[in-house]
């Protein structure tokens, strides 16, 4: 048995509902794991799971054993935050829309909000509670609550006899791990020693915020600098905790994409700011986001588009070319390798660029175990792009004082980096007195250690290895340019960085010296045990891997009697493979992705070997080729259409407590049980003759559209734009002539607000119409009637649940599953498009048949058209896109900024038949065509994953009395 050791919590936020295919969880935590992090933080949504109120519903996707098998199968830990408010850029931040009626104010003590809790907190809790760590299952930690920070003013707050409730509510439930918070500033809120404490006090940070528009610009004074003095005023008997530290951002329709993001919150952002993070301290580390995934089937929040990218390290679509997802995996490995980190204590003094470093323009923060010293380094305007070289003394470490390089030549920090130097840093018995090169890893076989440090360009190092007190000097293994000498007892070695790899050995120690670049393309993989098992806890491989590769490396086993070793990874070219440590000694058989290598193995058990890629042959339809069908899917403007099914509108008041109604009766969808996608009205009235305006408002949320008819006219529409969630329009009619009338309006609703506010109770903002006024008319004279999706609360299609399908005609039929009844549509095409308002709908299907063994991701792209090029002044459509009769996508031409939709494997079949389904919306005049739409292919990706399972994707079938 391997001795247990503590490492640390070190975590990526990621949401398995944001990845409908459970068959690729365990590609995610492959990807984390991988990277050298410990555990995973997730939310659950409980508007996935009581569409309807009293039926908890987790099965197919949404059930979450396969997601904590997968996370025991890739050895992470796991923090459960199942809330039960979430915030998370989710629609009613993770409410069901059925909260909207609530007498009482969600988040706090009401007993209405309780009670209406309760069946989700003891639900989801015993599903927790049974792969708690106690049971044998991943999960260690446990929020309830999120960022319970705020309250409108006046609001008793915080109230601890509401979050005593949460706290109980889950504990009955079964939770017997440690409770965290999330408070959203440190504020010290429900902290032990606070009334209604938790175990362990926690706060979140997002230092640049979310306006991607800038990506280069990291405003002044936004790097936290007091965490570590706060913690000990708030919580000084609990570990530094950051619940949630940016990882990304997200990012608003009109926005400026997920690309932007990425940039601002890059490989850059993570040396400055995460570094700046571990000199706080900290030993519960979650970054979030670190896999975003997708917004699909409404479940995102008004304020966010289909994508949910975030510009975290991992993308989208699974792919890990991203710069940041290397840099995280160096600042991973490093802290997980050092143990001592975990109680080295930051040293708070005023201005301590006196005492460590000898330039004023860098400042730094020491740690000190009981040992080791971490010095970590960065400019003092950290977002300065200057080089400043410096000379670094750092008293008491076991020679005394040091005041390095010693060699004279001065290090350098470059511009937007940060720097961990090591002191006394020890690898069981090996002591390094100092390194100014960060350390990747560092691995003992069979007391042989083998470490590896990185540097940037243009840097200069100094190391001091205490080893047979200085005498023997070091054996070139690889490469040359470490020069080396005795002084007073310690090897010291100095270099300057170089693209080369080189290597040294003194003694019983292996040193590689790398260049960052090179760092990256270096993967610690630990071996289980149990050969069955795919990964082990970090704190329980029985041995490790570390090896130069290139994009991926997943898992390895040896076998039982230990000459065969199996690599299990991806490739997307043809791959040089280096294993420098942890190689059975007479390796007879290599295996990557089951394939057997030819490999070498030298006598220091180095193992090389080159991963041969074959580009596969992809070949994707051409979807302007296709034969597409077309239904109008706006038949309700018809005057044989009947709407004897619907839902009348005729509750005479409201149970919303946030806006009364100014109408005769209530029109708000979440009234009538509809909450998530278009809702459809029918408004009837006898004409009088001298009707001359229309004047409505209609709420939808950020970027919404509505459009109206009077009778199978189109009066104008409600086109939209980013920021503009009320929508007021006053139409002009055509002439009305005495007799029966019908308005229909149609409000597209993108998804309810979240609840940030306590008292504020921002998620019961109303969707649908707000108010009318037909001119020379009593509001009275119209009698409305509404839909939303088929069935309403009591949704039908189980397998996609609650909230996917909204109220337009066909996603009522049923018409986005596959194999819906076309044989009688017309062919016709979204390129060919309508020529008026209105509302088509458009099927077609393909089969795909990728190749076997790789990872392809696929994306709908569709071609902006805010040039027009039909007539018009503005281009105003918007799609909703459908997979197998999945929602992943919706496209609002006309404010963007999203034009490119992944769509998983898993819900594409890509061996079989696949069936694609769109609306398209045409809010103008003169109706809407798309310019373009292409199916596009990502890179191909060679992988050892194995083929991901289909989800189940129930077809078509006749609804009973649809309407
Ligand atoms: C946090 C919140 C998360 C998420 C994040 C921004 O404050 O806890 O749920 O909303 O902000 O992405």
């Amino acid at each position: 048995m391997a001795d247990f050791v503590i490492r640390m919590f070190y975590s990526g936020e990621f949401h398995p509902f944001r990845l409908p295919v459970p068959g690729l969880w365990l590609d995610v935590f492959q990807k984390i794991r991988s990277a050298g992090y410990t555990g995973v933080s997730f939310y659950v949504d409980w508007a996935l799971h009581e569409g309807q109120p009293g039926k908890f519903e987790a099965d197919g996707v949404f059930a979450w054993e396969p997601f904590f098998d997968a996370a025991r199968k890739a050895g992470i830990y796991l923090l459960a935050r199942p809330g039960p408010y979430i915030n998370a850029e989710v629609s009613g931040g993770g409410y069901p829309g059925w909260l909207q009626r609530l007498k009482g104010h969600p988040r706090t003590a009401d007993e209405d909000y309780i009670a209406a809790s309760d069946l989700y907190a003891k639900s989801i809790g015993a599903i927790i509670a049974k792969a708690q760590i106690t049971n044998g299952g991943p999960i260690i930690l446990f929020q309830p609550e999120n960022e319970y920070s705020g309250a409108v003013k006046g609001f008793p707050f915080p109230d601890p006899k509401y979050f005593q409730q949460v706290i109980d509510q889950f504990r009955r439930a079964g939770i017997v791990v440690p409770f965290v918070s999330n408070d959203a500033s440190n504020g010290g809120r429900n902290a032990p020693g606070q009334p209604a404490a938790v175990d362990i006090y926690g706060h979140d940070g997002y230092p640049l915020g979310f306006d991607c528009a800038q990506p280069n610009v990291w405003p002044p004074n936004k790097l936290p600098t007091d965490w570590r003095s706060k913690h000990l005023q708030q919580s000084p008997t609990t570990p530094f905790s950051i619940i949630e530290f940016q990882g990304g951002a997200f990012d608003p329709w009109g926005g400026p994409g997920f690309d932007k993001c990425l940039s601002l919150v890059n490989h850059e952002f993570e040396r400055v700011f995460y570094k700046n993070i571990f000199s706080f301290g900290v030993t519960i580390f979650n970054i979030y986001m670190t896999y975003g995934g997708t917004n699909w089937g409404n479940l995102g929040h008004a304020g966010g588009y289909t994508s949910y990218d975030y510009g975290a390290m991992i993308a989208e679509d699974r792919n890990v070319f991203r710069e940041k997802y290397s840099e995280a995996k160096l600042e991973a490995n490093f802290i997980v390798a050092s143990p001592s980190y975990l109680t080295a204590e930051p040293q708070i003094v005023n201005d301590s660029s006196i005492y460590y470093v000898n330039n004023k323009k860098l400042t730094s923060t020491l740690l000190k175990g009981n040992k080791t010293q971490y010095l970590i380094v960065r400019h003092k305007d950290y977002s300065s792009s200057d080089s400043n070289s410096f000379l670094v003394t750092v008293p008491n470490t076991s020679a005394g004082e040091v005041t390095i390089p010693q060699g004279g030549v001065y290090l350098v920090l470059n511009g937007r980096d940060s720097k961990t130097l090591v002191f006394d840093y020890e690898m069981n018995k090996i002591l390094i007195l100092y390194s100014t090169a960060e350390v990747f890893t560092w691995k003992e076989y069979n007391g042989k250690t083998i470490l590896v440090v990185y540097s940037g360009p243009n840097e200069q190092h100094e190391m001091a290895v205490a080893l047979s007190n200085g005498s023997e000097l070091p054996k070139a293994l690889l490469g040359s340019g470490i020069s080396a000498a005795g002084v007073d007892g310690y090897t010291i070695l100095s270099w300057k960085t170089s693209n080369e790899d080189r290597a040294l050995q003194l003694g019983p120690l292996t040193i590689y010296f790398v260049d960052r670049n090179s760092a990256y393309k270096h993967w610690v993989i630990d071996i289980p045990r149990d050969p069955k098992q795919l990964a082990p806890y970090t704190n329980e491989a029985e041995r490790s891997l570390i090896i130069k590769g290139g994009y991926l490396i997943r898992s390895a086993t040896i076998s039982q009697n230990g000459d065969t070793l199996n690599i299990v990874g991806d490739t997307d070219s043809t791959t040089p493979l280096k294993i420098i440590g942890g190689a059975p000694p007479k390796l007879k058989t290599l295996t990557f992705n089951g394939q057997p290598l030819k490999f070498a193995q030298d006598s220091n058990t180095i193992v090389t070997t080159t991963v041969p890629y074959t580009a596969p042959k992809i070949s994707l339809p051409d979807l302007n080729a296709l034969t597409w069908y077309y239904t109008d899917s706006l038949p309700e403007i018809q005057s044989k259409y009947s709407d004897a099914q619907w839902s009348k509108a005729d509750y005479p008041k409201t149970d919303n407590t946030l806006r009364n109604i100014t109408t005769p009766t209530s029109l708000y969808g979440s009234e009538y049980g509809f909450h998530a996608g278009a809702l459809v009205y029918r408004g009837h009235f006898q004409g009088i003759g001298n009707e001359s305006t229309l004047y409505l408002q209609a709420a939808g949320g950020s970027a919404f559209g509505m459009s109206a008819f009077l009778d199978d006219q189109h009066i104008g529409s409600f086109v939209g734009y980013d920021s503009a969630s009320i929508g007021n329009s006053t139409f002009d009619l055509p002439k009305v002539t005495p007799g029966l009338h019908v308005l229909t309006v149609v409000v597209d609703n993108m998804g309810l607000q979240e609840n940030w506010i306590v008292g504020e109770d921002e998620m019961k903002t109303p969707r649908g119409i707000l108010d009318y006024k037909l001119d020379q008319r009593p509001k009275e004279d119209i009698t409305w009637k509404l839909t939303g999706n088929y069935g309403g609360e009591a949704h039908i299609d189980k397998a996609r649940g609650p909230l996917n399908e909204g109220g337009l005609w066909a996603e009522r039929q049923g018409y986005h599953l596959p194999s819906p009844p076309i044989e009688d549509w017309k062919k016709s095409k979204p390129t060919d498009g309508i020529a008026k308002a209105g509302i088509a709908w458009y099927v077609t299907s393909f089969d795909l048949n990728m190749p076997n063994g790789f990872d392809i991701p696929l994306s709908f792209r569709f071609t902006n058209s805010s040039t027009p090029y039909e007539a018009g002044p503005a281009h105003a459509y918007r799609v909703n896109l459908y997979v197998n009769g999945w929602q992943f996508g919706k496209y609002v031409n006309n404010i963007g900024p999203q034009t490119k939709f992944p769509v998983p494997e898993g819900i594409w079949n890509y061996h079989g038949k696949n069936w694609v389904a769109m609306s398209l919306w045409a809010l103008d005049p003169w109706g809407a065509r798309l310019k373009d739409v292409k199916l596009v292919a990502g890179p191909a990706v060679q992988t050892g994953y194995g083929r991901v399972q289909m989800v189940d994707s129930p077809k078509f079938s006749q609804r009973p009395s649809v309407y």
